[in-house]
């Protein structure tokens, strides 16, 4: 399948705090997006890699991935992920069979993550990369005491990549209002919604999402040693 990757880089990363868009801020030696352009530019179904970046910070993402990836385009993103998501989509070409939506915020992504996805992809309209929920759950009351356990059984944490057939996203995109675009979370989701069957697909190895200085030290250890596979 013709393969497309969009990375949404253009979050501002404030809870992180490092004064800088958090797709650029170093992670063992390179810019956090540099290893999710990577990732896609070495896993061999993927043909075409489109970025959204903080609008006017085009050159510094081009600069960011200069030598590590072939990028096809560098878009400004949106003011929420998913009208990021909507900017990049429009910068895919028209003849791609698969789209793979990723953040940068999880430089943990490999090659072989991307190929096993895609096998996936050909049975299936949607496949996105999730963990089975390992913690008991609680849900807390207004005073943020536990308020009840919550049955973990069955509940997966979702991640990305998001991989969907080409005709899939690009209809469940067209479909969607403006207030939608403000306030899902995922791709899957507005998928889901519109009665597409989504597959769950376990990375089985670390790719959480970099939130948190704490995340930031540990995907460090990880790139730096030589990532899980
Ligand atoms: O904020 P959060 O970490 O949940 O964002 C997930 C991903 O979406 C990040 O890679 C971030 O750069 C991206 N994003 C975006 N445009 C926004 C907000 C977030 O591309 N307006």
């Amino acid at each position: 399948m013709r393969t497309a990757a969009i990375i949404v880089a253009a979050g501002s990363g404030d809870r992180l705090g490092a004064g800088m868009p958090k797709a650029l801020v170093r992670v063992a030696g390179l810019p956090m997006v540099t290893w999710s352009a990577r990732a896609f530019d070495e896993a061999p179904e993927v043909e075409c890699i489109v970025i959204a970046c903080p609008p006017g910070g085009e050159d510094d993402m081009a600069d960011a991935v200069a030598g590590h990836a072939d990028v096809h385009a560098i878009v400004p993103g949106g003011s929420s992920r998913q009208r990021s998501v909507a900017a990049a989509l429009a910068a895919v070409p028209d003849d791609v069979e698969a789209i793979l939506v990723h953040d940068a915020a999880r430089p943990l992504i490999t090659p072989a993550l991307v190929t096993r996805m895609v096998a996936r992809l050909r049975g299936a309209p949607a496949v996105i990369a999730a963990a089975p929920v390992a913690d008991t759950l609680k849900r807390s009351d207004a005073r943020g005491n536990v308020e009840a356990t919550v049955d973990r059984a069955g509940l997966w944490g979702a991640q990305t990549p998001q991989a969907f057939r080409a005709e899939v996203i690009r209809g469940v995109f067209a479909d969607a209002a403006g207030d939608e675009l403000d306030s899902a979370t995922d791709c899957a989701g507005m998928a889901e919604r519109r009665g597409v069957e989504v597959l769950l697909h376990d990375p089985g190895s670390p790719n959480f999402k970099v939130t948190t200085p704490a995340d930031l030290r540990l995907a460090e250890v990880l790139l730096g040693t030589g990532r899980i596979t």
